[in-house]
Protein backbone atom coordinates (compact mmCIF):
# COMPACT_ATOMS: atom_id res chain seq x y z
CA UNK A 1 0.00 0.00 0.00
CA UNK A 2 3.04 2.46 1.03
CA UNK A 3 4.83 2.26 -2.31
CA UNK A 4 2.17 2.41 -4.22
CA UNK A 5 0.40 5.79 -2.60
CA UNK A 6 3.59 7.80 -2.68
CA UNK A 7 3.85 8.49 -6.30
CA UNK A 8 -0.07 9.13 -5.75
CA UNK A 9 0.86 11.96 -3.48
CA UNK A 10 4.13 13.25 -5.75
CA UNK A 11 1.82 13.53 -8.92
CA UNK A 12 -0.89 15.67 -6.86
CA UNK A 13 2.15 17.84 -5.26
CA UNK A 14 3.45 18.30 -9.15
CA UNK A 15 0.09 19.30 -10.04
CA UNK A 16 -0.49 21.64 -7.55
CA UNK A 17 2.39 23.28 -7.56
CA UNK A 18 2.93 23.32 -11.75
CA UNK A 19 3.19 27.35 -13.30
CA UNK A 20 -0.68 28.24 -14.03
CA UNK A 21 -0.96 28.17 -18.06
CA UNK A 22 -1.79 31.79 -19.54
CA UNK A 23 -5.57 33.07 -20.17
CA UNK A 24 -6.70 33.54 -23.21
CA UNK A 25 -6.35 37.16 -24.68
CA UNK A 26 -7.59 39.68 -22.17
CA UNK A 27 -10.15 42.44 -23.88
CA UNK A 28 -11.83 43.96 -20.33
CA UNK A 29 -9.08 46.09 -18.36
CA UNK A 30 -10.01 46.39 -14.65
CA UNK A 31 -12.03 49.58 -13.10
CA UNK A 32 -9.70 50.43 -9.83
CA UNK A 33 -11.25 52.66 -7.66
CA UNK A 34 -9.54 55.07 -6.96
CA UNK A 35 -8.19 55.33 -10.17
CA UNK A 36 -3.78 54.67 -9.55
CA UNK A 37 -1.35 57.11 -10.45
CA UNK A 38 -0.30 54.80 -12.80
CA UNK A 39 -1.36 52.05 -14.55
CA UNK A 40 -0.39 49.83 -18.01
CA UNK A 41 -2.47 47.11 -18.99
CA UNK A 42 -1.59 44.69 -21.81
CA UNK A 43 -5.29 44.35 -23.68
CA UNK A 44 -5.39 41.79 -26.19
CA UNK A 45 -2.45 39.43 -25.13
CA UNK A 46 -2.70 36.26 -21.79
CA UNK A 47 -3.32 37.14 -18.27
CA UNK A 48 -3.20 35.54 -15.26
CA UNK A 49 -5.31 32.91 -15.40
CA UNK A 50 -7.18 32.21 -12.38
CA UNK A 51 -9.03 28.97 -13.17
CA UNK A 52 -6.62 26.87 -10.89
CA UNK A 53 -6.59 29.41 -8.37
CA UNK A 54 -3.64 31.11 -7.00
CA UNK A 55 -0.76 30.16 -4.85
CA UNK A 56 0.48 32.85 -2.65
CA UNK A 57 4.39 32.53 -0.90
CA UNK A 58 4.08 32.33 2.59
CA UNK A 59 4.83 34.74 4.70
CA UNK A 60 3.45 37.91 7.17
CA UNK A 61 0.89 39.07 4.40
CA UNK A 62 -0.35 35.60 3.21
CA UNK A 63 -3.14 34.96 5.16
CA UNK A 64 -4.30 38.73 4.57
CA UNK A 65 -3.59 38.28 0.77
CA UNK A 66 -5.89 34.52 1.17
CA UNK A 67 -8.50 36.65 2.58
CA UNK A 68 -8.72 39.33 0.51
CA UNK A 69 -8.68 37.17 -2.90
CA UNK A 70 -10.99 34.54 -1.28
CA UNK A 71 -13.43 37.64 -0.59
CA UNK A 72 -13.64 37.74 -4.69
CA UNK A 73 -13.73 34.19 -5.39
CA UNK A 74 -10.55 33.42 -5.84
CA UNK A 75 -9.03 30.05 -5.04
CA UNK A 76 -6.34 30.44 -2.67
CA UNK A 77 -3.25 28.09 -1.36
CA UNK A 78 -0.22 29.42 0.88
CA UNK A 79 2.64 27.48 -0.13
CA UNK A 80 6.66 28.25 -0.92
CA UNK A 81 6.15 25.57 -4.07
CA UNK A 82 6.52 27.55 -7.18
CA UNK A 83 4.70 30.41 -5.40
CA UNK A 84 2.90 32.36 -7.99
CA UNK A 85 2.09 35.60 -5.58
CA UNK A 86 4.82 37.57 -4.35
CA UNK A 87 6.16 40.03 -2.04
CA UNK A 88 9.08 42.23 -1.63
CA UNK A 89 10.18 44.65 0.57
CA UNK A 90 11.23 47.98 -1.11
CA UNK A 91 12.30 50.70 1.96
CA UNK A 92 11.93 53.18 -0.92
CA UNK A 93 8.38 53.49 -1.25
CA UNK A 94 6.40 55.37 0.96
CA UNK A 95 4.25 54.24 3.73
CA UNK A 96 1.20 53.74 1.71
CA UNK A 97 2.78 52.96 -1.68
CA UNK A 98 2.70 50.30 -3.39
CA UNK A 99 4.17 48.39 -6.91
CA UNK A 100 2.20 45.32 -8.48
CA UNK A 101 3.37 43.55 -11.66
CA UNK A 102 1.00 41.13 -13.20
CA UNK A 103 2.59 38.31 -16.18
CA UNK A 104 0.48 35.29 -16.90
CA UNK A 105 3.14 33.53 -14.58
CA UNK A 106 3.55 35.81 -11.62
CA UNK A 107 2.62 38.43 -9.73
CA UNK A 108 5.08 40.76 -7.75
CA UNK A 109 3.58 43.13 -5.18
CA UNK A 110 6.77 45.68 -3.69
CA UNK A 111 5.85 47.64 -0.75
CA UNK A 112 7.77 49.19 2.26
CA UNK A 113 5.09 48.54 4.54
CA UNK A 114 2.22 45.77 5.12
CA UNK A 115 -0.13 48.63 4.13
CA UNK A 116 1.24 49.07 0.70
CA UNK A 117 1.26 45.67 0.10
CA UNK A 118 -2.43 45.43 1.68
CA UNK A 119 -3.63 48.39 -1.50
CA UNK A 120 -1.82 46.38 -3.53
CA UNK A 121 -3.94 43.56 -2.83
CA UNK A 122 -6.99 45.35 -3.35
CA UNK A 123 -6.38 46.54 -6.66
CA UNK A 124 -5.33 43.02 -7.44
CA UNK A 125 -8.97 41.81 -6.03
CA UNK A 126 -10.88 45.16 -7.79
CA UNK A 127 -9.08 43.49 -11.30
CA UNK A 128 -10.57 40.24 -11.57
CA UNK A 129 -12.16 39.49 -15.43
CA UNK A 130 -12.81 37.08 -17.81
CA UNK A 131 -10.35 35.71 -20.57
CA UNK A 132 -12.49 35.76 -24.23
CA UNK A 133 -13.25 32.09 -23.37
CA UNK A 134 -15.45 33.21 -20.26
CA UNK A 135 -12.27 32.16 -17.65
CA UNK A 136 -11.78 33.89 -14.64
CA UNK A 137 -8.06 35.74 -14.78
CA UNK A 138 -6.03 39.06 -14.09
CA UNK A 139 -5.01 41.42 -17.33
CA UNK A 140 -1.24 41.61 -17.78
CA UNK A 141 -0.44 44.94 -15.83
CA UNK A 142 1.91 47.20 -14.14
CA UNK A 143 0.86 49.46 -11.60
CA UNK A 144 2.77 52.43 -9.52
CA UNK A 145 0.81 53.76 -6.75
CA UNK A 146 0.32 55.77 -3.96
CA UNK A 147 -1.87 58.33 -2.13
CA UNK A 148 -2.91 62.03 -2.70
CA UNK A 149 -3.28 62.39 1.18
CA UNK A 150 -2.47 60.58 4.41
CA UNK A 151 -6.29 60.95 5.47
CA UNK A 152 -9.16 59.20 4.01
CA UNK A 153 -11.65 59.11 6.09
CA UNK A 154 -15.78 58.18 7.43
CA UNK A 155 -17.15 59.42 10.34
CA UNK A 156 -19.91 57.13 11.57
CA UNK A 157 -22.45 58.54 14.04
CA UNK A 158 -23.12 56.30 16.59
CA UNK A 159 -25.06 58.80 18.76
CA UNK A 160 -28.43 59.86 16.99
CA UNK A 161 -28.72 55.86 16.12
CA UNK A 162 -25.93 53.19 16.47
CA UNK A 163 -25.17 50.37 14.59
CA UNK A 164 -24.40 46.73 16.07
CA UNK A 165 -20.46 46.44 16.15
CA UNK A 166 -20.74 43.65 13.39
CA UNK A 167 -22.29 46.49 11.14
CA UNK A 168 -19.79 48.71 12.12
CA UNK A 169 -17.31 46.07 10.64
CA UNK A 170 -19.54 45.81 7.42
CA UNK A 171 -18.45 49.73 7.08
CA UNK A 172 -15.12 48.84 7.54
CA UNK A 173 -14.71 46.06 5.18
CA UNK A 174 -16.17 48.61 2.19
CA UNK A 175 -13.57 51.10 3.75
CA UNK A 176 -10.99 49.06 2.97
CA UNK A 177 -11.79 47.69 -0.41
CA UNK A 178 -11.66 51.76 -1.88
CA UNK A 179 -8.41 52.43 0.30
CA UNK A 180 -9.69 54.44 3.25
CA UNK A 181 -7.50 54.72 6.18
CA UNK A 182 -9.37 56.59 8.93
CA UNK A 183 -12.94 55.80 10.61
CA UNK A 184 -13.78 58.70 12.94
CA UNK A 185 -16.13 57.19 15.33
CA UNK A 186 -18.47 59.88 16.84
CA UNK A 187 -19.11 58.22 20.42
CA UNK A 188 -20.83 61.12 23.00
CA UNK A 189 -23.28 63.62 21.71
CA UNK A 190 -26.55 65.20 22.88
CA UNK A 191 -28.97 62.23 22.78
CA UNK A 192 -26.78 59.41 23.92
CA UNK A 193 -23.16 58.42 25.35
CA UNK A 194 -22.16 55.40 23.42
CA UNK A 195 -19.11 54.43 25.29
CA UNK A 196 -18.24 52.21 28.23
CA UNK A 197 -16.11 54.10 30.43
CA UNK A 198 -15.08 51.48 33.48
CA UNK A 199 -14.75 55.06 35.79
CA UNK A 200 -18.13 56.25 35.27
CA UNK A 201 -20.31 53.72 34.71
CA UNK A 202 -23.41 56.13 34.68
CA UNK A 203 -22.25 57.80 31.16
CA UNK A 204 -23.83 54.29 29.81
CA UNK A 205 -26.46 53.41 32.44
CA UNK A 206 -27.56 56.83 32.53
CA UNK A 207 -26.10 58.55 29.56
CA UNK A 208 -26.70 55.93 26.53
CA UNK A 209 -31.04 55.83 27.00
CA UNK A 210 -33.27 58.53 25.77
CA UNK A 211 -37.11 58.03 26.66
CA UNK A 212 -38.15 58.42 22.78
CA UNK A 213 -36.75 60.08 19.20
CA UNK A 214 -38.65 61.85 16.83
CA UNK A 215 -40.84 59.82 13.99
CA UNK A 216 -39.16 59.38 10.97
CA UNK A 217 -40.88 61.37 8.27
CA UNK A 218 -43.05 63.45 10.73
CA UNK A 219 -39.46 65.08 12.48
CA UNK A 220 -41.47 67.13 14.48
CA UNK A 221 -43.42 64.70 16.96
CA UNK A 222 -42.13 61.94 18.98
CA UNK A 223 -42.38 58.31 18.82
CA UNK A 224 -42.30 57.13 22.31
CA UNK A 225 -39.97 54.66 21.93
CA UNK A 226 -37.70 54.58 24.42
CA UNK A 227 -33.97 53.99 22.53
CA UNK A 228 -30.65 53.19 24.21
CA UNK A 229 -27.43 51.45 23.58
CA UNK A 230 -23.59 51.57 24.23
CA UNK A 231 -20.41 49.62 22.81
CA UNK A 232 -18.66 47.77 25.49
CA UNK A 233 -14.85 47.96 25.82
CA UNK A 234 -14.51 44.79 24.40
CA UNK A 235 -16.44 45.70 21.46
CA UNK A 236 -14.31 48.72 20.47
CA UNK A 237 -11.11 46.54 21.14
CA UNK A 238 -12.65 43.85 18.77
CA UNK A 239 -13.83 46.41 16.34
CA UNK A 240 -10.39 48.72 16.55
CA UNK A 241 -8.48 45.18 15.69
CA UNK A 242 -10.70 44.26 13.33
CA UNK A 243 -10.05 48.05 11.69
CA UNK A 244 -6.13 47.53 11.95
CA UNK A 245 -6.09 44.23 10.29
CA UNK A 246 -7.73 46.48 6.78
CA UNK A 247 -5.41 49.48 7.09
CA UNK A 248 -8.12 51.44 9.30
CA UNK A 249 -7.34 53.40 12.01
CA UNK A 250 -10.49 54.54 14.03
CA UNK A 251 -9.79 57.97 15.61
CA UNK A 252 -12.46 58.50 18.60
CA UNK A 253 -14.48 61.57 19.52
CA UNK A 254 -15.72 63.06 22.51
CA UNK A 255 -17.54 66.04 22.50
CA UNK A 256 -16.90 69.23 24.29
CA UNK A 257 -18.04 71.59 25.61
CA UNK A 258 -21.15 71.00 24.03
CA UNK A 259 -23.20 68.31 22.60
CA UNK A 260 -22.98 67.13 26.24
CA UNK A 261 -26.41 66.25 27.67
CA UNK A 262 -25.89 63.12 28.06
CA UNK A 263 -23.01 63.33 30.10
CA UNK A 264 -24.28 65.89 32.23
CA UNK A 265 -27.60 64.28 32.59
CA UNK A 266 -25.52 60.94 33.81
CA UNK A 267 -22.93 63.32 36.16
CA UNK A 268 -25.16 66.57 36.73
CA UNK A 269 -22.45 68.17 38.70
CA UNK A 270 -20.35 68.37 35.24
CA UNK A 271 -22.65 71.29 33.78
CA UNK A 272 -23.44 74.83 34.62
CA UNK A 273 -25.55 73.63 37.92
CA UNK A 274 -25.90 77.31 39.23
CA UNK A 275 -28.17 78.26 36.47
CA UNK A 276 -31.99 78.37 36.86
CA UNK A 277 -34.20 75.89 36.22
CA UNK A 278 -31.03 73.50 35.61
CA UNK A 279 -32.66 69.89 34.66
CA UNK A 280 -30.54 68.02 32.33
CA UNK A 281 -32.10 65.30 30.18
CA UNK A 282 -30.52 63.00 27.13
CA UNK A 283 -32.38 65.14 24.36
CA UNK A 284 -34.67 63.31 22.47
CA UNK A 285 -34.95 65.46 19.46
CA UNK A 286 -32.30 66.55 16.75
CA UNK A 287 -30.61 70.33 16.04
CA UNK A 288 -28.45 72.70 18.90
CA UNK A 289 -29.13 72.23 22.92
CA UNK A 290 -28.14 74.30 25.23
CA UNK A 291 -26.01 72.03 27.81
CA UNK A 292 -22.28 72.29 27.58
CA UNK A 293 -19.73 71.07 30.30
CA UNK A 294 -18.86 73.89 32.95
CA UNK A 295 -15.22 74.95 32.75
CA UNK A 296 -14.56 73.70 36.09
CA UNK A 297 -11.58 71.81 37.90
CA UNK A 298 -14.08 69.04 38.27
CA UNK A 299 -15.11 68.62 34.44
CA UNK A 300 -11.15 68.41 33.92
CA UNK A 301 -10.34 65.62 36.15
CA UNK A 302 -13.57 63.88 34.48
CA UNK A 303 -12.46 64.44 30.86
CA UNK A 304 -8.81 63.48 32.07
CA UNK A 305 -10.02 59.99 33.90
CA UNK A 306 -12.41 59.66 30.45
CA UNK A 307 -9.56 60.61 28.10
CA UNK A 308 -7.44 58.02 29.77
CA UNK A 309 -9.69 55.37 28.85
CA UNK A 310 -10.26 56.49 25.93
CA UNK A 311 -6.34 56.78 24.72
CA UNK A 312 -6.25 53.44 25.78
CA UNK A 313 -8.86 52.12 23.62
CA UNK A 314 -7.84 53.36 20.72
CA UNK A 315 -3.56 52.83 20.87
CA UNK A 316 -3.05 53.29 16.74
CA UNK A 317 -5.02 56.64 17.23
CA UNK A 318 -2.85 59.77 16.38
CA UNK A 319 -5.61 61.50 17.51
CA UNK A 320 -8.38 62.44 19.80
CA UNK A 321 -11.18 64.32 18.21
CA UNK A 322 -12.92 66.69 20.97
CA UNK A 323 -15.72 67.84 18.74
CA UNK A 324 -15.75 72.24 20.10
CA UNK A 325 -18.86 72.58 17.34
CA UNK A 326 -22.07 74.11 18.19
CA UNK A 327 -21.56 74.95 21.94
CA UNK A 328 -23.65 77.85 22.54
CA UNK A 329 -22.99 79.82 25.11
CA UNK A 330 -26.21 81.24 27.12
CA UNK A 331 -25.31 78.49 30.04
CA UNK A 332 -21.83 80.09 30.72
CA UNK A 333 -23.15 83.49 30.18
CA UNK A 334 -25.70 82.78 32.63
CA UNK A 335 -23.32 80.85 35.24
CA UNK A 336 -21.56 83.03 37.98
CA UNK A 337 -19.18 79.92 38.43
CA UNK A 338 -17.99 80.30 34.80
CA UNK A 339 -18.07 83.81 34.49
CA UNK A 340 -15.91 83.80 38.25
CA UNK A 341 -12.78 81.22 35.95
CA UNK A 342 -13.40 83.86 33.10
CA UNK A 343 -12.30 86.73 35.24
CA UNK A 344 -9.79 84.78 37.19
CA UNK A 345 -8.05 83.78 33.20
CA UNK A 346 -8.42 87.11 32.34
CA UNK A 347 -10.88 86.11 29.49
CA UNK A 348 -12.66 88.69 27.86
CA UNK A 349 -15.34 86.84 26.57
CA UNK A 350 -17.43 83.50 26.14
CA UNK A 351 -15.53 82.53 22.83
CA UNK A 352 -12.26 83.28 25.04
CA UNK A 353 -13.71 80.74 27.80
CA UNK A 354 -14.18 78.17 24.77
CA UNK A 355 -10.24 78.64 23.46
CA UNK A 356 -9.18 78.18 27.49
CA UNK A 357 -11.70 75.14 27.76
CA UNK A 358 -9.77 73.06 24.33
CA UNK A 359 -6.60 74.23 25.20
CA UNK A 360 -7.17 72.50 28.84
CA UNK A 361 -8.30 69.34 26.89
CA UNK A 362 -5.68 69.61 24.39
CA UNK A 363 -3.18 69.43 27.39
CA UNK A 364 -4.87 66.15 28.42
CA UNK A 365 -4.89 64.99 25.20
CA UNK A 366 -1.61 65.59 24.69
CA UNK A 367 -0.49 64.16 28.16
CA UNK A 368 -2.11 60.31 26.61
CA UNK A 369 0.24 61.05 23.56
CA UNK A 370 -1.86 61.98 21.58
CA UNK A 371 -2.93 64.86 19.22
CA UNK A 372 -6.09 67.03 19.34
CA UNK A 373 -7.90 67.44 16.59
CA UNK A 374 -11.73 69.21 16.77
CA UNK A 375 -14.27 70.70 14.09
CA UNK A 376 -13.74 74.60 12.92
CA UNK A 377 -15.24 76.36 16.02
CA UNK A 378 -12.11 75.37 18.03
CA UNK A 379 -10.84 78.48 16.25
CA UNK A 380 -13.25 80.37 18.38
CA UNK A 381 -11.47 83.04 20.96
CA UNK A 382 -8.44 81.60 19.27
CA UNK A 383 -6.66 78.71 17.92
CA UNK A 384 -4.15 76.76 19.12
CA UNK A 385 -1.27 76.54 17.16
CA UNK A 386 -0.72 72.81 18.11
CA UNK A 387 -4.54 71.65 17.45
CA UNK A 388 -5.57 70.43 14.01
CA UNK A 389 -8.69 71.23 12.74
CA UNK A 390 -11.59 69.83 11.12
CA UNK A 391 -13.31 72.01 8.35
CA UNK A 392 -17.08 71.56 7.95
CA UNK A 393 -18.31 75.15 7.25
CA UNK A 394 -16.43 77.54 5.62
CA UNK A 395 -13.25 76.94 3.71
CA UNK A 396 -12.23 80.01 5.04
CA UNK A 397 -11.72 78.58 8.18
CA UNK A 398 -9.07 76.03 6.37
CA UNK A 399 -6.97 79.13 5.06
CA UNK A 400 -7.07 81.07 8.27
CA UNK A 401 -5.31 77.38 10.05
CA UNK A 402 -3.33 76.83 6.98
CA UNK A 403 -1.95 80.07 7.08
CA UNK A 404 -0.78 79.84 10.94
CA UNK A 405 1.08 76.15 9.92
CA UNK A 406 -2.05 74.36 11.82
CA UNK A 407 -3.18 70.68 9.90
CA UNK A 408 -6.57 70.48 8.71
CA UNK A 409 -8.91 67.94 7.69
CA UNK A 410 -11.34 69.13 4.90
CA UNK A 411 -15.09 67.58 5.59
CA UNK A 412 -17.36 70.59 3.94
CA UNK A 413 -20.89 70.54 4.35
CA UNK A 414 -21.57 71.24 0.62
CA UNK A 415 -19.62 68.47 -0.61
CA UNK A 416 -18.35 65.56 1.94
CA UNK A 417 -21.65 65.74 3.78
CA UNK A 418 -23.21 62.37 2.98
CA UNK A 419 -26.46 62.40 5.11
CA UNK A 420 -27.43 65.17 3.02
CA UNK A 421 -29.84 64.49 -0.12
CA UNK A 422 -28.38 63.19 -3.32
CA UNK A 423 -30.68 64.44 -5.90
CA UNK A 424 -34.48 63.12 -7.24
CA UNK A 425 -34.98 59.72 -7.16
CA UNK A 426 -34.71 58.24 -3.79
CA UNK A 427 -38.15 56.45 -2.35
CA UNK A 428 -40.50 59.31 -1.35
CA UNK A 429 -40.85 57.00 2.40
CA UNK A 430 -40.24 57.67 5.52
CA UNK A 431 -37.08 55.78 5.74
CA UNK A 432 -35.49 57.76 3.17
CA UNK A 433 -36.03 60.63 4.64
CA UNK A 434 -33.04 62.80 4.56
CA UNK A 435 -31.85 65.84 7.19
CA UNK A 436 -31.60 68.23 3.98
CA UNK A 437 -28.66 69.69 1.48
CA UNK A 438 -28.07 68.34 -1.60
CA UNK A 439 -24.54 66.70 -2.49
CA UNK A 440 -24.94 64.36 -5.15
CA UNK A 441 -22.25 62.46 -7.01
CA UNK A 442 -20.85 64.79 -8.85
CA UNK A 443 -19.99 66.96 -6.53
CA UNK A 444 -18.39 64.71 -4.29
CA UNK A 445 -16.32 64.02 -7.05
CA UNK A 446 -15.81 67.57 -8.13
CA UNK A 447 -14.26 68.60 -4.52
CA UNK A 448 -10.58 69.56 -4.25
CA UNK A 449 -9.31 69.41 -0.55
CA UNK A 450 -7.17 71.90 -1.47
CA UNK A 451 -8.21 74.94 -1.00
CA UNK A 452 -7.45 77.45 -3.54
CA UNK A 453 -5.05 80.46 -2.78
CA UNK A 454 -2.83 78.47 -0.80
CA UNK A 455 0.93 78.12 -1.63
CA UNK A 456 2.64 74.61 -3.00
CA UNK A 457 4.54 74.57 0.55
CA UNK A 458 1.32 74.97 2.58
CA UNK A 459 -0.38 72.00 1.00
CA UNK A 460 1.62 69.85 3.62
CA UNK A 461 -1.11 70.98 6.10
CA UNK A 462 -4.10 69.49 4.30
CA UNK A 463 -4.18 65.65 6.16
CA UNK A 464 -6.94 64.81 3.61
CA UNK A 465 -10.52 64.62 3.78
CA UNK A 466 -13.55 63.24 4.93
CA UNK A 467 -17.03 62.45 4.29
CA UNK A 468 -19.78 63.03 7.47
CA UNK A 469 -22.37 60.57 8.00
CA UNK A 470 -24.71 62.30 10.70
CA UNK A 471 -27.34 59.27 11.87
CA UNK A 472 -30.55 61.76 12.83
CA UNK A 473 -32.22 60.19 9.88
CA UNK A 474 -30.06 56.88 9.22
CA UNK A 475 -30.76 54.40 11.74
CA UNK A 476 -29.42 51.27 10.26
CA UNK A 477 -26.94 49.73 7.61
CA UNK A 478 -29.43 49.37 5.61
CA UNK A 479 -30.17 53.51 5.41
CA UNK A 480 -26.05 54.26 6.15
CA UNK A 481 -25.23 52.51 3.21
CA UNK A 482 -28.02 54.41 1.11
CA UNK A 483 -26.63 57.25 2.28
CA UNK A 484 -22.77 56.22 1.82
CA UNK A 485 -22.59 54.46 -1.55
CA UNK A 486 -21.70 55.18 -4.59
CA UNK A 487 -20.76 58.63 -3.22
CA UNK A 488 -18.09 56.91 -0.61
CA UNK A 489 -15.96 55.77 -3.81
CA UNK A 490 -16.14 59.36 -5.17
CA UNK A 491 -14.55 60.15 -2.35
CA UNK A 492 -12.04 57.49 -2.00
CA UNK A 493 -10.87 58.59 -5.84
CA UNK A 494 -10.70 63.02 -4.28
CA UNK A 495 -8.58 61.74 -1.65
CA UNK A 496 -6.70 59.18 -2.98
CA UNK A 497 -5.60 59.83 -7.02
CA UNK A 498 -3.67 62.68 -8.23
CA UNK A 499 -5.78 65.85 -9.23
CA UNK A 500 -4.68 65.99 -13.02
CA UNK A 501 -6.34 62.53 -13.04
CA UNK A 502 -9.50 62.97 -11.95
CA UNK A 503 -11.96 62.62 -14.82
CA UNK A 504 -15.68 62.54 -13.97
CA UNK A 505 -16.66 60.13 -17.28
CA UNK A 506 -13.97 58.22 -16.49
CA UNK A 507 -14.39 57.82 -13.19
CA UNK A 508 -18.36 56.94 -13.67
CA UNK A 509 -17.43 54.15 -15.98
CA UNK A 510 -15.53 52.59 -13.47
CA UNK A 511 -18.26 52.53 -11.03
CA UNK A 512 -20.64 50.90 -13.02
CA UNK A 513 -18.32 48.49 -13.01
CA UNK A 514 -17.91 48.18 -9.12
CA UNK A 515 -21.42 47.83 -8.71
CA UNK A 516 -21.84 44.01 -9.18
CA UNK A 517 -19.33 43.96 -6.69
CA UNK A 518 -21.72 45.79 -4.22
CA UNK A 519 -24.67 43.52 -5.57
CA UNK A 520 -23.06 40.62 -4.26
CA UNK A 521 -22.17 42.32 -0.99
CA UNK A 522 -25.83 42.86 -0.48
CA UNK A 523 -24.75 46.58 -0.05
CA UNK A 524 -27.96 48.89 -0.12
CA UNK A 525 -26.16 51.60 -2.31
CA UNK A 526 -28.15 54.08 -4.12
CA UNK A 527 -28.36 53.05 -8.11
CA UNK A 528 -26.93 56.18 -10.02
CA UNK A 529 -28.47 55.53 -12.74
CA UNK A 530 -31.54 56.08 -11.52
CA UNK A 531 -31.65 56.37 -7.50
CA UNK A 532 -33.76 53.80 -6.19
CA UNK A 533 -31.89 51.62 -3.50
CA UNK A 534 -30.18 48.70 -4.53
CA UNK A 535 -31.83 46.40 -2.44
CA UNK A 536 -36.25 47.25 -2.03
CA UNK A 537 -36.32 44.42 -0.50
CA UNK A 538 -34.61 45.84 2.88
CA UNK A 539 -36.92 47.11 5.77
CA UNK A 540 -34.75 50.00 7.27
CA UNK A 541 -35.49 50.35 10.79
CA UNK A 542 -37.67 53.32 12.22
CA UNK A 543 -37.07 52.31 16.03
CA UNK A 544 -34.42 51.10 18.66
CA UNK A 545 -30.94 49.53 17.53
CA UNK A 546 -30.92 46.10 17.35
CA UNK A 547 -29.12 45.38 21.16
CA UNK A 548 -25.40 45.03 21.31
CA UNK A 549 -23.89 42.26 18.74
C1 LIG B 1 -21.09 69.47 12.51
O1 LIG B 1 -21.65 69.12 11.47
N1 LIG B 1 -21.80 69.98 13.51
C2 LIG B 1 -19.65 69.30 12.70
Amino acid sequence: MKSRSLPLIASLTLVTTALAAPSGPVQEGSAIIPKPVSLQEKLGEPGFSLSQGIRIAPGSISGMASRVLQNVGIKTQISDKNPELVFSTDDKLGKEAYRLNVTPQKITVESSTPQGAFYALQSLAQSVTKDDKGTICFPTMAIEDAPRFSWRGLMVDSCRHMMPAKDIKKVIDLLARYKFNTLHWHLTDDQGWRIEIKKYPKLTEVGSSRTHSPIMGQRNKPDGVPYSGYYTQDEIKDVVKYAKQRGITIIPEIEVPGHAAAAITAYPELGNKDIENYDPKVVCSWGVFPYIFAPTEETFKFLDDVLTEVAELFPDSPFIHVGGDEAPKDQWKKSATAQKIMKENGLKNEEELQSYFIRRVEKLVNSKGKRLIGWDEINEGGLSPTASMMVWRDIRWARHAIERGNDVVMTHTDSLYLDYSQGPGAPNKPEYEVIGGNVPLEKVYAFNPVPSGITKEQEKHVLGCQGNVWSEYIPDINKFQYQVFPRALALAEIAWTPLELKNEADFKNRLNKQLPYLDEQKVNYRRPDNGAPARPDVVIKTTAPEKNQ
